[in-house]
């Protein structure tokens, strides 16, 4: 099953880079951790999801306005917000290898670890997580395998001491012994038992890590030209900050009365310590985030609205229900302000992971604004002669989590003729035609006769139309339809012999593979249709 998935990946980010979806950034020094790149097409998909966020989310309300707020801000923010004493996570480092890794990640990183697999191999599970192993195994293991994958851990670097560690522990030298994966993992990993209790071991070279410690993710920067502790700035961690620090502005320029939302899209930082599983856990990434604003009296209630409508916005947008799933918070697991809080996840490939957080903020946000800057955040509501400070509402998605799931979710191989009538494997991606990157691919099938001068006229209205579109004229049609299959082009359309003597031409569906014959000046509005 891991394996499966980690090949769907492999899959996935293999057609991204040839395609034109996502490359590594900085490629050519050898990238960056955590830093991506979008391609031609990539930027396509991820401009259209974000024109979907805003249009549903701003544009067709009439209580949400837009906001767009610079990236670095007065450093008094992060104190008020508490991003600045508390926005951290554990981290523990290696002391041999000196890799760093999130002390709540180790779990995961340990199904990973290429040594564990090598390790395990050398006993058998038998039940559960009960292993059963014999120590001349993994005394030749440590010489051999070993030495290569695991260089740090203490039963490679002594296997005569660790060995007896664990023959002390079971009393059973020479038998095979059974014990649990956990304890066995920590036996091989401690060299000074009595000095240090057991230790776990790191999962990329089998050596010590030092106790947790708390590691902040903010980015640092200096603003002017001394670099000192009065010039220190940080790279916001999310857009929501800014939202808080402009709610009076909003209020006072605009119509807007209880209750109401500021959005914002936007670029946000975090010094992630493991970025992992492609662009999912990235140091740079955008968000699209809502603040809504409303009485307390009325929190519950908007909470509710909020977590389901924004539930169903990614169904619509073509991410199955069932690989889609709302988790709501326990309540030992809420933020200390947060008084409900709901994530919506995505079964990916490489797990079941949050897409979106949907969260009552309290009053909390704007209540330590007031406090840190001295300004009155209450809201005067001229009806009821009630003053308060008003309760969030925090829809909070990620821009690129949100395209990773789609194309996950788009990716499908199926089998489909070739021109010869052939059945072959397919590869396309099967987005909603509202986010497709290309809309409409149009063809000459030969490159004479009069096609290619009507292909041509039909592409250029599309794209004076708006349509992203795309012409081409090169190679066999059927190798021309598969390429577009993979960008996830929705329409194809192919001027023939038959559009010289009728003007109709084809337009091939790209999941369905039906092809109608349509004609050539209703190309533009059947397709304008096809996208409603
Ligand atoms: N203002 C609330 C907030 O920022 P969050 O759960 O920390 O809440 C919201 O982040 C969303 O931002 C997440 O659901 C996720 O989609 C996205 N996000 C957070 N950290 C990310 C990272 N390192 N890489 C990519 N996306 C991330």
């Amino acid at each position: 099953m891991a394996q499966e998935s980690n090949e769907l990946m492999d899959k996935l980010a293999a057609l991204c880079k040839r395609r034109g979806f996502i490359f590594q950034s900085s490629e050519i020094y050898g990238g960056i951790g955590g830093f991506w790149d979008y391609g031609p097409l990539g930027v396509e998909l991820k401009r259209n999801l974000k024109d979907a966020w805003w249009q549903d989310v701003v544009r067709r309300r009439d209580d949400v306005v837009g906001l767009d707020c610079s990236i670095i801000m007065n450093p008094k923010v992060w104190e008020a917000s508490g991003h600045l004493g508390g926005f951290s996570d554990p981290m523990v480092t290696c002391r041999q290898c000196k890799k760093h890794m999130r002390a709540d990640h180790l779990q995961a990183l340990y199904l990973e670890s290429e040594w564990i697999k090598s390790l395990g191999e050398e006993g058998h599970l038998i039940e559960g997580d009960l292993i059963e192993f014999r120590s001349e195994e993994l005394a030749r293991w440590a010489h051999r395998k070993g030495k290569k994958l695991a260089p740090g851990l203490a039963l490679v670097r002594n296997p005569s001491v660790t060995l007896s560690w664990l023959a002390e522990r079971t009393e059973k030298e020479g038998k095979p012994v059974t014990m649990s994966i956990g304890d066995w993992l920590a036996y091989l990993a401690t060299e000074q038992l009595a000095q240090t209790g057991l230790q776990a071991p790191c999962p990329h070279c089998g050596g010590d890590l030092t106790p947790p410690r708390q590691f902040n993710l903010m980015f640092k920067t200096f603003v002017g030209a001394m670099e000192d502790s009065s010039s220190v700035a940080y790279l916001r961690p999310e857009t929501a900050q800014g939202i808080f620090c402009n709610y009076r502005n909003v209020l006072d320029t605009t119509r807007l009365r209880m209750p109401f939302g500021i959005a914002q899209i936007g670029k946000s930082f975090r010094n992630e310590i493991n970025p992992r599983n492609y662009t999912f856990r990235s140091r740079e990434f955008e968000q699209m985030e809502i603040e809504f604003f409303c009485h307390p009296s009325e929190a519950d209630k908007w909470y509710e609205y909020w977590r389901d409508a924004r539930y169903k916005w990614y169904v619509d947008l073509g991410l199955k229900s069932s690989k889609l799933h709302l988790r709501n918070h326990e309540k030992d697991e809420l933020a200390h302000y947060a008084r409900a809080c709901a994530d919506i996840e995505y079964e990916f490939p490489f797990g079941t992971s949050e897409l979106e957080g949907v969260a009552n903020r309290t009053d909390y946000d704007l209540t330590q604004h007031q406090k840190f800057s001295g300004k009155d955040m209450t809201y005067f509501d001229d009806q009821t002669k009630d003053r308060y400070i008003p309760y969030v509402i925090e829809p909070s998605g990620g821009v690129d989590r949100a395209a990773l799931a789609l194309l996950c979710e788009a990716y499908t191989e199926d089998q489909a003729p070739d021109e010869n009538g052939q059945m072959q494997t397919r590869t396309l991606m099967r987005f909603h035609p509202r986010l497709a990157p290309v809309k409409v691919a149009v063809f000459p099938l030969v490159k004479k006769e009069g096609m290619p001068e009507i292909a041509e006229k039909i592409y250029r209205d599309c794209q004076a139309a708006g349509l992203s579109s795309f012409y081409d004229e090169k190679g066999a049609v059927g190798r021309r339809y598969r390429r577009q299959d993979e960008a996830g082009t929705p329409f194809c359309v192919t001027v023939d012999g038959q559009t010289l003597t009728d003007q109709t031409v084809t337009v091939r569906d790209r999941d369905s593979l039906v092809q109608d014959r349509i004609a050539a000046d209703k190309v533009l509005a059947y397709v304008q249709d096809r996208l409603k």
